[in-house]
């Protein structure tokens, strides 16, 4: 999977994908996370990317020249399954969306600013736009490197035990069980009996109603579909 990046703040997303899981997937060459700078995609000498709203009112919008200009470019190199915008106004990430996004081969990925980008922009380019939640970030990077760490752990490879993503919360809309490791006892807490027992199938059975008694308490509205 090939996962481009267009941002004018390139240096913001250099930590999320240098650790860790997301910089391994890149090792392994299963994912290639490119991120664009858009100032290098400016039309005017000023590297101008922003300017006032038509019809005034606070805020600067992204213009739609430099993002064309980028985008086309990236297009003209290859076909992208997606091309996505960060934006608090789109649909809101969940899993589902990550694993669909997971199994795609190119995307797109277009972070805003300031009070947005030229609507022009998103009519024009954009096939998805997607929201980490119901609050405002100064810009879509934050959103991006959530939105492709999300992604990325799910392509097959990626995680060393490929069951771990499978029993990841959300996947079967529950949440995941408690997790111990050692000690067994620490400072008198002790770690469920059927866990040290060995015994598979009580286990699993004992994770499964976990699982479901802690969603039905956090998160009911998982159970409702
Ligand atoms: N840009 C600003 N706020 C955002 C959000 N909540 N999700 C995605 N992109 C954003």
């Amino acid at each position: 999977m090939r996962i481009d990046i267009i941002t004018c703040l390139p240096k913001l997303l250099e930590s999320p994908f240098s650790h860790s899981i997301l910089q391994r997937a890149q090792d392994k060459g299963i994912v290639e996370v490119v991120v664009h700078d858009l100032r290098g995609y400016a039309v005017n000498k000023k590297k101008q990317l922003d300017d006032y709203a038509y019809g005034g009112g606070a805020g600067m919008v992204m213009m739609i020249e430099p993002i064309d200009n980028c985008i086309s470019t990236l297009k003209a190199e290859r076909d992208y399954d997606e091309v996505i915008y960060m934006t608090p106004d789109g649909e809101t990430l969940n899993q589902q969306i990550a694993n669909e996004l997971s199994l795609k081969g190119n995307i797109m990925i277009l972070c805003g600013h300031y009070k947005g980008v030229d609507e022009r922009v998103r009519e024009r380019f954009i096939t998805r736009e997607i929201s980490i939640g119901d609050y405002v970030l100064s810009g879509g990077e934050l959103g991006a490197a959530v939105l492709s760490d999300a992604i990325i752990r799910l392509i097959p490879g990626v995680l060393s035990d490929e069951t771990s993503a499978l029993t990841d919360s959300f996947q079967d809309n529950l949440l995941a069980p408690p997790v111990y490791t050692r000690p067994a006892e620490y400072k008198g807490m002790t770690v469920p009996e059927v866990l040290l027992s060995g015994h598979e199938k009580k286990i699993e059975e004992w994770r499964f109603k976990q699982s479901l008694a802690r969603t039905k308490k956090r998160r009911p509205d998982l159970l409702d579909d």
